[in-house]
């Protein structure tokens, strides 16, 4: 089979890579020429572990590559994945679609047999009746179908997330499309994965309705863990304690500073706005919109507490300011609350990052950059732990503890053990936990 992908962001270049390993000759599509051109050269735009290997592997292969031009990479295709960004709209939240409709418009000139348009980007409901209408008013006489193709990936775990899914919807406007969808997901058949096939809008909207769930069942274990340190209880427990029941489950219920990343923010204020627009409003998660925008920012008088009250003219030392670990996005992450707070309220900001440096050097003016975990704790007031990093699991204690002026640790991720900590003689403080 053969498929063409529009857009080399995380999604498109993850899933057409992903869809090589498979089998599946892929030509991505960009319009920007210095990453193609890297891309050809086998560079990576992205920190993605295991991505730079299943590039190579493919490329060599023959079944993957890369061009500025959708009319080579659409030719003799039996599908087109449009996987372009859809970021918040300015002023009102909504997801800005330009670049969906702009790729619809392209594909549309360029379609010269029956070819499945298939949009992979996270859009709001009726976006594919819209592209259908958008090809069809260009081309009326054209053979397609439109199809929504949601991706559940995680950054940092997206390759296992794509070969081995949960389950993989598809929504389809005909059973022809159907059927070529089935047909470039095959492998995943061979390993049980369960397909839901279902309407264009169903498919659309369960990708909003799994990433707003899940924002809520951050949001709901991050007030549960803000509880927990009123009354002496441990969220750890109660998250193990809940979780075990099947109807509830076990995974998002790590108590953190909030989510972050390109999708839950922006895929929560756009459902917000969508429910808003028909008349069906979704009070839960416009109030985990506004919960968690807060606990952002409330982040930062945790620390200033845990430093005695002040921070003016004291060095804070953070570790990790990507939104997660194994990723270099900084895109909403905590970190952009929580330093400028730092910074405003006097203190002197000393961090380090293993992958996000040199994005957050853009955004957070004023930070001194060290070159390691250890290189951001001389003589600083605190450390701060704000992105769950392996490397930062097991730091050697008595050597933070003799760096640091004075031994007094944040851990925003509950990474460390509080009775531990107490023991080597710090000040700690997690998120939920007595101690
Ligand atoms: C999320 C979803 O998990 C994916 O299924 C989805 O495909 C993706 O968005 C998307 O729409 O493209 P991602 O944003 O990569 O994936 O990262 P997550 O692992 O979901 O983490 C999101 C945020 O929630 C992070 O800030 C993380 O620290 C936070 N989180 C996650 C918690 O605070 N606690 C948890 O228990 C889990």
């Amino acid at each position: 089979m053969r498929i063409a992908m529009i857009g080399t962001g995380y999604v498109g270049l993850v899933s057409g890579a992903c869809f090589s390993e498979f089998g599946v000759h892929v030509c991505c599509v960009d319009k920007d020429a210095e990453k193609i051109e890297r891309l050809k050269r086998g560079e990576i735009p992205i920190y993605e572990p295991g991505l730079d290997d299943l590039v190579a592997r493919n490329v060599a292969a023959g079944r993957l590559s890369f061009t500025l031009d959708l009319k080579e990479a659409m030719q003799g295709v039996d599908a087109v994945f449009i996987a372009v960004g859809t970021p918040t709209r300015r002023g009102d939240g909504h997801a800005d679609l330009s670049y969906v409709y702009a790729a619809a418009e392209e594909i549309a000139a360029n379609l010269d047999h029956y070819t499945v348009v298939v949009t992979k980007s996270t859009v709001p409901v009726g976006t594919g009746r819209e592209v259908e209408s958008i090809i069809r008013r260009v081309r009326p006489a054209a053979e397609f179908d439109v199809a929504s193709n949601p991706e559940f990936l995680r950054e940092g775990s997206a390759i296992g997330d794509f070969m081995r899914p949960d389950r993989v919807v598809i929504g389809a406007g005909s059973e022809r499309a159907a059927e070529v969808m089935r047909r470039l997901y095959r492998p995943l058949y061979l390993i049980e994965t369960p397909i839901v096939l279902t309407s264009l809008e169903t498919a659309e909207l369960t990708k909003y309705a799994a990433n707003t769930f899940l924002a809520a069942k951050i949001t709901f274990i991050n007030e549960i863990a803000d509880l927990c340190e009123k009354v002496g209880a441990d969220v750890h427990d109660v998250a193990r304690g809940i979780g075990l029941d099947g109807r509830i489950g076990k995974k998002f219920l790590h108590p953190g500073p909030g989510y972050g990343g390109s999708c839950f923010p922006k895929d929560t204020l756009a459902l917000v706005r969508t429910a808003q627009q028909v008349g069906s409003p979704l009070r839960i998660i416009e109030t985990v919109v506004d919960i968690n925008d807060k606990r952002k920012k409330a982040m930062a008088e945790r620390i200033v507490a845990a430093c005695g009250g002040s921070v003016e003219g004291r060095t804070v030392a953070v570790l990790g300011v990507t939104f997660k670990p194994n990723t270099d996005d900084m895109r909403d992450s905590p970190s952009l609350d929580i330093i400028p707070a730092l910074q405003k309220a006097g203190a002197h900001v000393r961090a380090f990052d293993p992958a996000g440096m040199h994005e957050a050097a853009r955004l957070l003016p004023g930070v001194e950059w060290a070159k390691d975990a250890y290189g951001t704790l001389q003589d600083a007031d605190c450390v701060a732990i704000l992105t769950e990093w392996n490397e930062f699991r097991a730091l050697d204690l008595k050597r933070v503890k003799a760096s640091l002026k004075r031994p007094v640790m944040v851990d925003l991720r509950n990474i460390y053990n509080p009775e531990d900590m107490v023991r080597a003689g710090f000040s700690y403080s997690s998120i939920g936990r007595p101690g």
